[in-house]
C-alpha cells in the first residue's frame, strides 16, 4: 500500500543556536521525511520567539502546508506529535560560563561536558530532560524522543537508569561531525560511503574500522593524515570554523598518537592533554564567550533580519551536516530502514569486557522499534581502563542527583582523570554548590 503518512514533529528547545539548522534540514528533506506538523517548546518564550518568528516566514514561503506553532505550554507541545528532537541548555550560556570557569579559577579544565563543568550540567539537565521525557510520555505515548541536550553522556546514563522503558534515544554530533572530515580527507562525497566500527563513552570513544562502501580499508591513509593534521581539513572546508574548533581538530594529532591502532573522539583530548588545555585556556574567555559573540549572535542576528524584512528569500540559514543525521535518524525509525548509526545506549553486551550496565556509545541499526546494538567485541586494556574510570564517573554523578548525595559527587569530581587531586575537587565542588544552588538538590 501507499504510505501517505505525515508527521508531526517537536523542537523541544525551541529557543536553541541550532533549531533553524534543523528547520532548514527538515525543510529540505521534506520528500524523505514528510510533515504535516512543526512545533517549538521552550521554558524561555522570549527567546524562543525570536527563532520562531523567523521560521513563522521560513515556513510561510517554502512549505505552508505545514502548521507552525510556538509555545511554553506543555500539554499543547506535546500533545499530537510523533518526534520529539530535545535540544535544551538547563541554565542556558550563563551558567555554561560558570562551568568553564569555576574550575579553569583552579587550575583543571573548564568544559561543557568534560569534568567537573561536565558534571555540574549534568546535575542541571537531568531533571530537565526527564522532565520532557514525562511530558511525552503523559500527552504522545506512541512518540519517539531524539536526544542531544549535553552532557550526552550524564543525560542518558540518567535517563536509561530512570526511565528505562522510555522511548528516548541519546545521540550526538561529533562522531558525524569527524566522519564528513574524514570523508573529505579521504576524498569521499559524505560520511554516508563509510562503513566503521566505534566503541566508547560519548565524547570518548574510538573507531577501530572504517571502509568504504566496497570493503576498502580507508584506516592507513586516514591514519597517515591524521598522525600529521589531526581532522583539520582546512580550505573552504574550513572556512568559518571558529579558533577553538581549529585548535581541537588539529590536536587530535596528538590524541591520536596515543593509540596508533585507532584514531579517536576529538574530545579525548581534556582527558589525556589536561594540561596543555588549561595552558591554552583563557579563564576570563571562555568558549562560551565565543559562543555567543559568534553563533549566537549570527542566528538571532539573522532571525531579526529576516523578521524586519519580512521575508526569508534571500537567508543564509542553510540545511546544515550536524542536523542531517537527527533527520536521517528519525527517517530511519519512520520507515525502518535499520541505517547504522551511533547511538548512546546500555552496554548489555555490545562491548564485551565491560560492565553491561555502562552506557556507552556504539554503532546501532536503527528500524521501527529503535536502535538495535552492534556487537563491537573487546575493548583493548588502555580504553578498558578509560572507560571504566569514565563511566564510575558519569554513574556516581546520576547517584548523587538521586541520593542528593555529596559523599558521591565528591567521588565524582575527584575519580574524574582530569582533576589532580581529592582537595582541589573539593574546593571546586563548594564553589558549585552556591552556583548552582538553583538547579541542583540540597547536597546531604
Ligand atoms: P541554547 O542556550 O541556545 O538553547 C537552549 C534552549 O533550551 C534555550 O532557549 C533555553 O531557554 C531552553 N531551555 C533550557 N532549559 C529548558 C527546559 N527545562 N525546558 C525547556 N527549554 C529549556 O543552547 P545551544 O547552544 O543551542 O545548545 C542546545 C543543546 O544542544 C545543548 O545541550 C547543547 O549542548 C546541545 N548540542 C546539540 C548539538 C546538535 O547536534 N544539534 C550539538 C552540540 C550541542
Ligand atoms: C556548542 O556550544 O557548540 C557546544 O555544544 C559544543 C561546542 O562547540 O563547544
Amino acid at each position: 500500500a501507499k504510505d501517505d503518512r505525515k508527521f508531526s514533529v517537536l523542537i523541544a528547545g525551541g529557543g536553541s543556536t541550532y533549531t533553524p539548522g534543523i528547520v532548514l534540514t527538515l525543510l529540505n528533506g521534506l520528500d524523505k521525511f514528510p510533515l504535516r506538523k512543526l512545533k517549538f517548546y521552550d521554558n524561555d518564550g522570549e527567546r524562543q520567539k525570536k527563532i520562531a518568528d523567523a521560521t513563522a516566514i521560513l515556513i510561510k514561503e517554502r512549505a505552508p502546508e505545514i502548521e507552525f506553532e510556538a509555545t511554553t505550554d506543555p500539554k499543547e507541545a506535546f500533545t499530537d506529535v510523533d518526534f520529539v528532537m530535545a535540544q535544551i541548555r538547563v541554565g542556558k550560556y550563563a551558567m555554561r560560563s560558570l562551568d568553564e570557569k569555576i574550575p579553569l579559577k583552579h587550575g583543571v579544565v573548564g568544559q561543557e561536558t568534560t569534568g567537573p563543568g561536565g558534571i555540574a550540567y549534568g546535575l542541571r539537565s537531568i531533571p530537565g530532560v526527564i522532565e520532557l521525557v514525562d511530558y511525552m510520555e503523559k500527552y504522545s505515548p506512541n512518540a519517539w524522543m531524539l536526544n542531544y541536550s549535553n552532557p550526552a553522556a550524564i543525560v542518558a546514563e540518567a535517563t536509561h537508569r530512570l526511565r528505562p522503558n522510555s522511548k528516548i534515544i541519546n545521540i550526538c554530533d561529533m562522531p558525524i561531525d569527524i566522519m564528513d572530515r574524514m570523508a573529505a580527507i579521504v576524498g569521499l562525497k559524505d560520511r554516508n560511503d563509510l562503513v566503521f566500527r566505534y566503541y566508547g563513552l560519548n565524547h570518548f570513544g574510538w573507531w577501530t574500522e572504517i571502509t568504504d562502501k566496497q570493503g576498502n580499508d580507508l584506516m592507513p591513509q586516514l591514519k597517515e593524515y591524521v598522525s600529521k593534521n589531526g581532522y583539520w581539513v582546512g580550505g573552504d572546508y574550513d572556512k568559518g570554523t571558529e579558533a577553538s574548533w581549529e585548535s581541537t581538530f588539529k590536536k587530535a594529532a596528538d590524541v591520536y598518537k596515543l593509540d596508533p591502532t585507532t584514531l579517536p573522539n576529538t574530545y579525548l583530548k581534556y582527558y589525556m592533554y589536561p594540561s596543555w588545555v588549561v595552558k591554552h585556556s583563557d579563564p576570563n574567555y571562555t568558549r562560551t564567550d565565543e559562543v555567543e559573540a559568534h553563533r549566537q549572535k549570527l542566528v538571532f542576528g539573522e532571525c531579526k533580519r529576516i523578521v524586519d524584512n519580512g521575508t526569508a528569500k534571500d537567508t543564509d540559514f542553510k540545511p546544515d551536516e550536524h542536523s542531517t543525521y537527527i533527520v536521517d535518524l528519525c527517517t530511519a525509525i519512520a520507515y525502518n530502514t535499520h541505517q547504522r548509526m551511533l547511538a548512546i545506549i546500555p552496554n548489555e553486551g555490545a562491548i564485551s569486557n565491560i560492565d553491561p550496565t555502562a552506557t556507552v556509545e556504539v554503532p546501532c541499526l536503527f528500524g521501527s522499534n529503535g536502535p538495535e546494538r552492534l556487537s563491537m567485541g573487546k575493548a583493548a586494556t588502555y580504553q578498558k581502563g578509560m572507560i571504566t574510570e569514565q563511566n564510575s564517573v558519569e554513574k556516581l554523578a546520576v547517584d548523587a542527583w538521586v541520593e542528593h548525595s555529596y559523599t558521591k559527587l565528591w567521588q565524582a569530581f575527584s575519580l574524574c582523570k582530569i582533576v589532580p587531586d581529592a582537595g582541589i575537587a573539593k574546593d571546586i565542588l563548594d564553589e558549585m554548590i552556591v552556583a548552582n544552588k538553583d538547579f541542583w538538590p540540597e547536597l546531604k
